[in-house]
């Protein structure tokens, strides 16, 4: 008898396995941190063989207590940090350099020259997409021109998905879901395939890539060496901002998502054909389920709650991030100071590679407090400069927006959130959606679940409470600091 669904999440600063019962309730969760390095500023690198067995090791945990057994497990979901690029040597099984995570800038010069072909409208049309490091394509080229190869014939590459997979079937198999896929820039999203001109331009041979899978159904089994002696089938492949949309029950058209992890995603529902933005926001598959397809439209922030984070290990501001909410509620106000996080460059809207982050506003007086406030801040107005263009580019006024990450325990943030979009926000009980997301479309795959299962769970509410001319002059003023920033 199954009674259980595994949900690994791998995400950009740890991985997580999650175990879910048939009421997707989340019966245990295990937890490794996964160390960045940042080999010159603004690239991010991390050890793929580490993700590896940081998976290995999370399974390992949750089954340790004894109580849960192996053979009780339906199926296991990955949902991944996305664009995050690994090249290994298929005979050795070693990737060939570290794993270039997804807010690495080290490809901005390789970027550089595709603009000056004049692609980027093409590409756009094609993928989805804007021509930006952030994307797998680009960082696949880097490792190709920079790392000495032997034997390129041996060389596959993978988005975190692939790579676990083909770690956890031992090298038998070799795929990617259409969601991973379409954050490459080598995938079209009109044919779901990978294009063979996107491939011819930026240099990447067909036989390093993947086999293109659906996101919900039965991709391999674990070998069983890694798991008990049982043969546990893989049945879910999912990026993770697509992931917690399905799991913030997102089925419909016009339905969206914030997401506040290490950086900050919101996702809207565009039904089963993509919208090609036309003001920098993203055309993404968020699922496909056999003949069901369905795609959103995504504006993307490099730097979220991995701003907290820094305030905590770099500046070493407070021991927990939990503390941020206690700090920043004990000040009124910032007192004029602003945040502008592009420790990375900045995303959506902007696309501006060549930036870095800025504090304004620094009086004898600001403290801590008021630094932690405007951390927060940020994250609330880099989503309402998303909001604006997504409601834009739909041309339909967004009613409400669903939150869910890390950051969006802290009710600081909703609250000020809700006050500086003035609509509400909707704070859902489940602080699993990710991997939530992954289990439902790996129970779906096997039968354990059926769409019929998935509801909306309890929300808090967060209704806005400024008056509109004092928000106008905080967002003017967050508009002021950013372009300040590009400036410099
Ligand atoms: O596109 C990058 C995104 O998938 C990373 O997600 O949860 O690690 O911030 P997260």
């Amino acid at each position: 008898m199954k009674k259980y669904i595994i949900a690994i999440d791998q995400g950009t600063t740890s991985t997580r396995a999650i175990c879910f019962d048939q009421n997707q309730n989340v019966i245990r969760i295990v937890q490794e941190e996964i160390q960045n390095v940042f080999p010159q500023p603004g690239w991010v690198e991390q050890d793929a063989q580490s993700i590896w067995l940081s998976t290995l090791s999370c399974i390992s945990q949750l089954f340790a207590p004894g109580d849960l057994k192996p053979e009780e497990v339906a199926s296991i979901g990955i949902t991944n940090q996305r664009e995050t690029t690994v090249v290994w040597n298929k005979k050795t099984g070693m990737p060939v350099h570290r794993a270039i995570v997804w807010q690495s800038r080290q490809t901005a010069d390789i970027v550089e020259r595709f603009k000056k072909q004049g692609l980027e409208e093409k590409i756009h049309e094609k993928t989805g997409l804007v021509l930006d490091p952030y994307f797998s394509a680009t960082k696949i080229r880097w490792i190709l021109e920079e790392c000495s190869i032997e034997d390129p014939e041996d060389l596959l590459f993978g988005t975190v998905d692939t790579w676990l997979v083909w770690k956890m079937t031992n090298g038998k198999v070799h795929v990617t879901d259409v969601t991973n896929a379409s954050r490459t820039l080598l995938m079209n999203i009109h044919t779901l395939d990978w294009d063979p001109e996107l491939l011819a331009w930026f240099g990447v041979p067909s036989n390093m890539l993947p086999m293109i899978v659906d996101t919900s159904g039965v991709v391999g089994y674990v070998d069983p060496v890694y798991f008990f002696n049982t043969p546990c089938p893989i049945a879910c492949l999912v990026g993770d901002q697509q992931s917690a949309l399905f799991g913030q029950s997102c089925f419909q058209k016009g339905e969206g998502k914030n997401t506040y992890g290490t950086g900050g995603f919101l996702l809207m529902n565009t039904g089963n054909q993509p919208i090609l933005s036309k003001q920098g926001l993203l055309s993404t598959v968020a699922w496909k389920i056999q003949d069901q397809i369905a795609y959103a439209l995504e504006g993307s922030i490099f730097v979220s709650g991995s701003l907290i984070q820094w305030l905590r290990d770099g500046l070493k501001f407070f021991k927990s991030a939990k503390d941020s909410e206690q700090l920043a509620t004990d000040v009124d106000s910032c007192n004029g100071v602003m945040i502008v996080p592009a420790f990375t460059g900045l995303g959506a809207p902007y696309w501006d590679d060549q930036c870095r982050g800025a504090i304004f506003g620094l009086t004898r007086g600001t403290d801590i407090r008021h630094l932690t406030r405007a951390a927060l801040e940020s994250m609330a107005y880099q989503s309402k400069d998303l909001i604006q263009i997504m409601e834009e580019d739909l041309n339909q006024k967004i009613e409400y927006l669903k939150v869910d990450g890390g950051a969006s325990s802290n009710r600081f943030l909703n609250q000020f959130q809700s006050d500086i979009l003035e609509i509400p926000v909707y704070k859902n009980e489940m602080l699993e959606m990710t991997a939530l997301g992954a289990a439902r479309l790996a129970g779906l795959a096997v039968d354990f679940f059926t769409m019929n299962d998935f509801k909306d769970g309890e929300t808090e509410q967060f209704l806005p409470s400024r008056d509109h001319e004092s928000v106008e002059k905080l967002y003017a003023q967050w508009k002021k600091a950013v372009a300040a920033t590009r400036m410099y």
